[in-house]
C-alpha cells in the first residue's frame, strides 16, 4: 500500500509517498480503506521537526486525519463498505492516517456524515475534536457571551458554529477583513481584527487558537483556554479567579459522532479551500505553508 512517510525533518521535499506494508488490525481495531485526509498545523510542525520531544522515531507515517471506509471492523460493529471518519494521535501513538489502509481503535471511529463526501468529512476530525472537546472544557452554555480569537481558521470556524447552535453569543477576533464575512456570516455578533477593540472583562470564556493571550477580554471569575502549544501557557488568571488551561486534543469516536450530527443537521458547515491528490503531497504542504486559506487543504488519495 501507499503511505506518506518523512525518514528525516524538512521542507516537503522531505515527504515521500513509499511503499509500505499494510497494518495488521489488533484487538478491538477497525481496518479502514483511507479516501481523504486533511493537512493540520501539527503535521506541518512534525514533518519540520519543530514538535521535539514526543515525537515518534523516524522513519514515521504522517496525519491525523481520516475519512475513509470501512474493510474489516472486528468487534466494533461498523460493517465493511461504512463510511467512516477518525482522528488518529499521531504523535502519541505513531498511528499516521496518510496511508492506503490505517487500523485504528474502535472508540477514535464515527460512522462519516451522510450530508456531505468523504473529501468535505476529512475536514471534520482533528479540527471539530478540537473545537468540541475545547468547549466543554469552557464549560459554555446558551445565553453566555464567548470570544473566539481566530474565529475564521480551521479550529476556530467550527468553534464559533458550534458555540451558535448551542444559543451562545460569540464574538470574533479574525487575522484579517477577509475573514470577517465568514464571522458575521456564522453568527458571530462584534467582529474585529483589532484586540483593543474587544470589550474588557467582557467574557464569560475564551477560546484562543493562535495565543492571542487577549486576557483582558475574560470577565473576572471566568474561563480562559488556548489550543496554542506553541505559544505557551496562558498566564495565571487565579487573582480574577479565572481558570486556564491549554487543552490537548484526544481520540474521541463519541465527540466526532456528535460533530457528524451537526454536519448533517445543516449547524456545521465543513470548509475545503483546495484538494490535492495523494501523489501531490508535497504540493499541498507548500500550499498549505503560503496561508491565507479559508478551509482545508484536503488530500484525497
Ligand atoms: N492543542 C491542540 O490539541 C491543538 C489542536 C488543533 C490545533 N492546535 C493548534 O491551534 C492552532 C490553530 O489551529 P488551526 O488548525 O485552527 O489553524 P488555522 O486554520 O491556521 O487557524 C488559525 C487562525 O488564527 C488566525 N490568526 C493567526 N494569527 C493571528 C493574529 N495575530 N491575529 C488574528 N488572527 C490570527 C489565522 O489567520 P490567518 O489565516 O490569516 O493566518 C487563522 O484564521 C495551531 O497552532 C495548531 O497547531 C492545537
Amino acid at each position: 500500500m501507499r503511505a506518506v512517510r518523512i525518514d528525516r525533518f524538512g521542507t516537503p521535499e522531505v515527504l515521500g509517498l513509499v511503499d509500505a506494508p499494510p497494518p495488521e488490525p489488533g484487538p478491538g481495531e477497525v481496518l479502514i480503506r483511507t479516501v481523504a485526509t486533511s493537512i493540520n498545523p501539527v503535521d506541518d510542525k512534525t514533518r519540520e521537526g519543530a514538535i521535539g520531544e514526543g515525537t515518534p522515531p523516524l522513519p514515521m507515517t504522517l496525519g491525523w486525519d481520516l475519512a475513509g471506509v470501512v474493510v474489516d471492523g472486528g468487534d466494533s460493529g461498523l460493517r465493511a463498505g461504512e463510511r467512516v471518519v477518525a482522528m488518529s494521535h499521531q504523535l502519541g501513538f505513531g498511528r499516521g492516517t496518510w496511508a492506503d489502509l490505517v487500523a485504528l481503535p474502535a472508540r477514535a471511529v464515527a460512522v462519516a456524515p451522510q450530508a456531505v463526501s468523504l473529501v468535505e468529512a476529512a475536514a471534520l476530525p482533528l479540527a471539530g475534536l478540537t473545537a468540541w472537546q475545547t468547549l466543554d472544557w469552557l464549560g459554555i452554555s446558551a445565553g453566555e457571551r464567548l470570544l473566539i480569537a481566530g474565529a475564521a481558521g480551521a479550529v476556530g470556524g467550527l468553534a464559533l458554529q458550534i458555540a451558535r447552535a448551542r444559543g451562545v453569543t460569540v464574538d470574533a477576533l479574525v487575522s484579517r477583513d477577509a475573514q470577517a464575512g465568514f464571522a458575521r456570516d456564522h453568527g458571530a455578533d462584534l467582529v474585529t481584527t483589532d484586540p483593543h477593540a474587544l470589550h474588557d472583562r467582557r467574557y464569560d470564556a475564551v477560546f484562543d487558537t493562535y495565543g492571542a493571550f487577549v486576557t483582558e477580554a475574560v470577565a473576572d471569575g471566568g474561563r480562559y483556554a488556548s489550543i496554542a502549544t506553541q505559544a505557551g501557557p496562558v498566564p495565571d488568571l487565579s487573582s480574577r479567579g479565572v481558570r486556564t488551561t491549554v487543552n490537548q486534543v484526544r481520540e474521541d469516536g463519541a465527540g466526532l459522532s456528535e460533530l457528524t450530527e451537526l454536519v448533517d443537521s445543516g449547524s456545521l458547515r465543513l470548509r475545503v479551500h483546495a484538494t490535492f491528490g495523494v501523489h501531490e503531497i508535497k504540493a499541498a504542504h507548500e500550499r498549505f505553508r503560503r496561508g491565507g486559506l479559508a478551509g482545508k487543504v484536503v488530500v484525497a488519495f
